[in-house]
């Protein structure tokens, strides 16, 4: 199988977002897995962060080569389950929808909304394979992330979009009325994918902008978002030291309980 072919292993990953490209010093090892899906966004690299291995690929690459559309997010998760990976933080660069929770906060939400189109959100072709999604996110490890670090909100809603343009404001107060709370536009379809492999998956949402419904003025652009993330990544990494070994020694919860089998469907 895949997995067979590995000679380095890791039980926790994080995929880096906008402005998060590397985690660890030089001396990581590295993997380049291919996968039934093909490659990775970029090499995976494998380091300790307190005793534990942890292995880090940047989701849009290393130099930042694929747009929210065009992320390999199956070949992606697929490659972390190949070498052991069965919990996920997933770190992302969003826009909040409230003006109570401004650029610089870190979120980690419970609810998601799709927003996107014509993304494949599934590995499964043939056969009855249809995950539980009301919970999208693994409770225990949000819970670890939570108290990880300090003023970090819990709880919320991330309506993801398709992008890779910004939402236009009546879009963003559309959003906001009904109640959601963030937006993003790669936390879709990366946490089913990391569901159907039974990984327990939660994001890390960074607030970089308020979106362009709530706040008057120019909407929010590009360089605004990785200046914040720029700024707040030290915050995110300090929490991740934390987060990461309390994770990784926590015992096995509900989402691994998909009926589906992972080894005769997809040799993993
Ligand atoms: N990522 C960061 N800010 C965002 C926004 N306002 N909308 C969508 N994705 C984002």
């Amino acid at each position: 199988t895949y997995s067979d072919a590995m000679d380095v292993s890791a039980s926790i990953a994080v995929i880096g977002g906008t402005g998060f490209y590397s985690f660890f010093d030089s001396d990581a090892r590295e993997v380049n897995p291919q996968t039934p899906f093909g490659s990775t966004s970029a090499p995976i690299s494998i380091g300790s962060v307190g005793g534990v291995d942890v292995a880090f690929l940047p989701r849009h690459g290393r130099q930042h080569e694929y747009l929210p559309h065009s992320v390999p997010y199956r070949a992606n998760m697929y490659a972390l389950r190949s070498i052991g990976v069965q919990r996920v933080y997933a770190p992302c660069a969003v826009g909040s929808l409230q003006v109570n929770t401004g650029p610089g906060t870190i979120v980690v939400p419970d609810q998601l909304v799709d927003r996107t189109s014509g993304r494949v959100q599934t590995f499964f072709d043939s056969g009855a394979v249809h995950v539980s999604f009301a919970d999208p996110y693994c409770p225990q490890m949000r819970q670890i992330a939570i108290t990880s670090g300090d003023g970090v909100v819990g709880g919320g809603t991330m309506v993801v979009v398709e992008g890779p343009r910004f939402s236009t404001r009546a879009e963003s107060q559309w959003y906001a009325g009904l109640g959601w709370s963030l937006v993003n536009m790669t936390g879709h379809p990366e946490a089913v994918l990391a569901r159907e492999l039974k990984i327990c998956y939660a994001p890390i949402a960074l607030v970089t902008d308020l979106d362009a419904g709530i706040a008057e003025g120019e909407g929010v652009t590009s360089s605004e978002v990785f200046e914040v993330f720029g700024a707040t990544i030290g915050q995110l990494t300090s929490m991740l030291a934390t987060a990461l070994p309390e994770a990784a020694r926590a015992p096995a919860c509900s989402c691994a309980d998909g009926e589906h089998d992972l080894h005769e469907l997809l040799g993993l």
